[in-house]
């Protein structure tokens, strides 16, 4: 594996997160179930991945990304499901095998039996078993066999952008919240469509969970780490200019950081100067251009110009006339745009109060 994926970081890729790892760790062992809340691309998704491994958990993974309607929810829980019961149980599966000219018209409920569980398990997709029922049979079934496990409901904010979402939520929340043996991890994508789904008291899914936010990765941390990188290798240490300059330019986007190292690390010898980071980093740049500005070519007007004069230099009095008399828009226009811009994490509001870019590359580009 690469050591700065343009996916999951995993193993030897993953850098730090070393409290979030120990919080999330605990959350699973307490049932906590936990939305996982950041700007796309923070790495959400290799933290999930990593904790899991880390500790060796049971789990599934639901990937929403790609689901329509309810019959696509359904369909994708019924699978985590019957995959969940054969880790639960891989005798199962075991006993699957041997027999699969069998199982094609048995169900996994007559499995169960012939093994000498009680428990009643249907499992056929097509039957018309709810999926809370389905969760709560297989969360009943871990609990009675004294284990547990986590679902990982990932690019989950795709469920309410399908045509009446509510009742995949209600029942959802009725199987999440009676469970007692299996820890639910929500996550996605949109920051802002998930946390409408879990903070807005009219939705179903409202304070069902603990929210954790991630960060960003401290610039120590990858100090750290981008030098114990470097010297596996080319068998030498980075200078201090050279660290720092990745960590300005990345801003220590944890996407960014992947995509700028993965370039230098394919050099024979390591950089040695930051103006060297910089050609890569703009060379980089103009390689993904199409990817980077596809968002920002479509915007209105007044959103391009904020983000031309955000990237500028940031600001704590957006509505401010010294701010206006930059942007050349209207108070009332911009507070519109600016909605708009942080709604789409485009634009996000630091630990200061200072509105900035989110995404460095962007800033960089229209610089
Ligand atoms: N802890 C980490 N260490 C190193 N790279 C990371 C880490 N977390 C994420 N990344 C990198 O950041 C990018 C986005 O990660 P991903 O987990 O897909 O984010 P998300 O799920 O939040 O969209 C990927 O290139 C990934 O390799
Ligand atoms: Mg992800």
């Amino acid at each position: 594996m690469s050591l700065f994926p343009a996916g999951i970081a995993f193993g030897e890729a993953f850098c730090n997160r070393v409290e979030e790892r120990t919080r999330l760790k605990k959350h699973i062992d307490n049932l906590r179930h936990t939305v996982l809340i950041a700007p796309r691309r923070y790495g959400k998704s290799s933290l999930i991945r990593q904790v899991m491994e880390d500790n060796q958990c049971i789990y599934v993974w639901i990937d929403f990304l790609s689901v329509t309607n309810q019959g696509d929810v359904e369909a994708k829980i019924k699978k985590a499901c019957k995959e969940l019961l054969f880790k639960l149980a891989p005798e199962l599966k075991k006993l699957q095998m041997q027999t699969t000219e069998l199982v094609k018209s048995v169900s996994p409920e007559l499995n169960l039996n012939a093994l000498g569980q009680t428990l009643t398990l249907h499992f056929d997709t097509d039957e018309s078993i709810a999926i809370d029922e389905m969760l709560l049979q297989i969360d009943e079934y871990a609990f009675k066999k004294g284990k547990r496990a986590v679902i990982v409901c990932d690019e989950f904010q795709q469920i309410s952008q399908i045509a009446d979402c509510e009742p995949a939520e209600a029942l959802i929340r009725h199987a999440v919240e009676r469970a007692q043996a299996i820890t639910y991890i929500f996550s996605g994508s949109n920051r802002h469509l998930l946390s409408e789904m879990f903070s807005n008291s009219h939705r179903p899914l409202y304070r069902l969970c603990q929210a954790m936010m991630l960060e960003r990765i401290a610039a120590s941390e990858y100090v750290k780490f981008l030098q114990a990188a470097a010297l596996k290798q080319w068998q030498q240490s980075l200078s201090e200019n050279v660290i720092q300059q990745v960590t300005s330019l990345t801003e220590c986007h944890p996407f960014y950081v992947n995509g700028l190292c993965s370039e230098l690390w394919q050099a024979d010898t390591p950089p040695t100067a930051a103006e060297q980071v910089e050609q890569v980093w703009a060379r980089y740049i103009e390689m993904n251009k199409s990817i980077i500005v596809a968002e920002y070519i479509s915007l209105p007007l007044n959103q391009k110009r904020l983000i031309t004069v955000l990237a500028q230099a940031p600001t704590d009095a957006p509505f401010g006339a010294e701010f206006g008399l930059r942007t050349k828009i209207p108070s009332s226009s911009t507070r519109r745009a600016l909605d708009s811009l942080l709604e789409k994490d485009i634009v996000f509001v630091d630990a200061d109060g200072y509105y900035r870019l989110l995404d460095p590359a962007v800033k960089y580009y229209v610089q």
